[in-house]
Formats: C-alpha cells, sequence, structure tokens
C-alpha cells in the first residue's frame, strides 16, 4: 500500500527497529503476544521467572527468522525488574514497548484468603506492573523517545467476580495506575493503555475450564457464547503497540466477547 495516492495519512502496523518486553512472555497470551510482536518486526525480550522457558521461546522466534532474548526476572521483585530493563537496554540497545503480562490469580472465597495468598497476587499483578513501568518509562524517558506500556489488566478490573477477589482487585489498580501514568508521561511521549480481556482458555484457568459445569455457566454470560483466544488478545497487543493507536493513552480497552454489556 503506498501512502502517496490516499488523502490520508495510512499508519503502520510494522514494529520494525522497536524493542518491545513482554513479561509472561513464555506463556498463554503473553507468548501470543511476544509471537505477534516478533513476526511484525520488533525485537522481543521474552521474560518469565523460568531462564531455561524464556530462553526457549526467544530461540523458537530466532529459528522463525526474528530477533529475540529470554531474560528472566520476577516482576513482584523491583531488583529483578531494574535488572531486566537494564539487560535488555545493553543487549537490544534500546526499549520501545512494554507489555506488562505476568500475571497469576488465586482462586479461593476471601474468608479462606491468607495474607501470604494476597501477598501472591498483589506481588504480581500490581507491584510488578508498578515498578516494571516505572523502570521502562525511566529508560524512554532518558532515552527521549517515548513508548508505549500496555497492561494486560482484565475484565475483573470492572466488576467482581465470585473467589477471585484479589485478582480483581489487583486489575482495578491496575487501571487506575495507567490514569495517573497516562497524566505523568504524556509530556515525555509515552502511551499507556489497559488492555482488558474477558475470559481466554490458558493455564491460568485451565483447571477451572476442566470442570464442564463452570464452563457452561460461564459461557452463559459471554454474549458471543465462547472464550476468547490469545492471538486475539494479541492482535489488539499489537494495535495499541503500532501507529494505529498514537492517541489512545489513560484508557481501558475492553475485549470480552460482550460479557460486561449486561
Ligand atoms: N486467561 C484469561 O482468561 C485472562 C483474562 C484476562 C486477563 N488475563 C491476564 O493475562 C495475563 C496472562 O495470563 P495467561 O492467561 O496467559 O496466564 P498464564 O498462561 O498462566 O501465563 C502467565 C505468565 O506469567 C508468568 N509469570 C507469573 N508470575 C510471574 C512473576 N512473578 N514474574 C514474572 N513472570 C511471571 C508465567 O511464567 P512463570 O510462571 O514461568 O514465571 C507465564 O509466562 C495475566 O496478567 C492475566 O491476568 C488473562
Amino acid at each position: 500500500m503506498t501512502q502517496e495516492k490516499w488523502p490520508v495519512k495510512l499508519p503502520d502496523y510494522r514494529l520494525d527497529g522497536k524493542v518491545a518486553i513482554i513479561t509472561g512472555g513464555t506463556k498463554g497470551i503473553g507468548y501470543a503476544i511476544a509471537m505477534m510482536f516478533a513476526a511484525f518486526g520488533a525485537a522481543v525480550v521474552v521474560s518469565s521467572r523460568h531462564q531455561e522457558e524464556c530462553g526457549s521461546v526467544a530461540e523458537q522466534i530466532n529459528r522463525l527468522g526474528g530477533t529475540a532474548a529470554g531474560i528472566a526476572a520476577d516482576v513482584g521483585r523491583p531488583a529483578e525488574v531494574k535488572r531486566l530493563i537494564r539487560e535488555t537496554v545493553q543487549r537490544l540497545g534500546d526499549l520501545d514497548i512494554l507489555v506488562n503480562c505476568a500475571g497469576v490469580a488465586i482462586t479461593k472465597p476471601i474468608l479462606e484468603m491468607d495474607e501470604g495468598d494476597y501477598d501472591r497476587v498483589m506481588d504480581t499483578n500490581l507491584r510488578g506492573v508498578f515498578f516494571a513501568s516505572k523502570e521502562a518509562a525511566a529508560a524512554m524517558v532518558e532515552r527521549k523517545h517515548g513508548g508505549r506500556i500496555i497492561q494486560i489488566a482484565s475484565i475483573g478490573a470492572l466488576k467482581g467476580t465470585n473467589q477471585i477477589s484479589t485478582y480483581c482487585a489487583s486489575k482495578a489498580a491496575v487501571l487506575s495506575l495507567t490514569k495517573t501514568m497516562a497524566l505523568e508521561w504524556s509530556r515525555y511521549g509515552i502511551t499507556t493503555t489497559a488492555l482488558c480481556p474477558g475470559y481466554v482458555k490458558t493455564e491460568i484457568n485451565a483447571a477451572q475450564f476442566q470442570d464442564e459445569e463452570f464452563l457452561a455457566k460461564t459461557l452463559k454470560g459471554i454474549p458471543q457464547r465462547r472464550l476468547g483466544t490469545a492471538d486475539e488478545v494479541a492482535a489488539i497487543a499489537l494495535f495499541l503497540a503500532s501507529d494505529y493507536s498514537s492517541m489512545i493513552t489513560g484508557s481501558a480497552i475492553v475485549a470480552d466477547m460482550g460479557s460486561t454489556s449486561q
């Protein structure tokens, strides 16, 4: 498609020349985002807590003709997050996009949650997002070229959901952070968005969806009567990382097959 003949500025989905970190990039939604970004030209850092898995996904991308490195970091530990950002810039030369996709859920009624359960979810889903975004934004500000920070939140941020109280609270807090980050970082050319998917079948909920009764009940609450796919979420993340979304910041983008419409 050539720009010249069309009287509108044609944006580009390509991410050539961009460096992106995907936390939680070894599995599920994060894996699909890492593959999608690499296919569209970004150099990708695949991160999770397990170096062997990060290395193996990075190797798969490199074999497919993309560019990737695997760097392990526990997002709940700010010192590890700092090292992840530093090593990314050292090894790939820059940082343009951060996708905070690492996330965990503990399924229990509130009356049975203990401090350990609470800390595990909050450390990964909120502390992780806060410090990874902070360190990535600092690197982007230092390099004076702006950037994109995409939080993989959830429709759990928008409504209560039985037995995943801490998960929903952590994701709601991420929506709040996304707004404040937009206020503080727009001046540096950094956009921040929170992508809120509905149910996608991955390891995070595999056990629940093995229960056919639970699956049938869940599908009844979804107007499209289906679960989403990791690839569909990755396509929206690509939009949020691309030129197409340059005027979106501080917003929650909901992709839930209609679940929160009722
Ligand atoms: N699946 C859904 O229905 C759904 C819906 C809405 C939102 N989401 C959100 O989408 C994101 C990805 O979910 P998913 O379904 O793809 O989950 P998943 O398949 O369980 O993958 C989670 C990823 O996060 C990594 N991770 C977990 N704890 C981490 C930590 N402390 N530090 C670094 N990495 C960590 C995991 O690797 P290691 O365990 O090896 O570290 C893995 O790569 C999550 O934020 C989730 O809340 C999912």
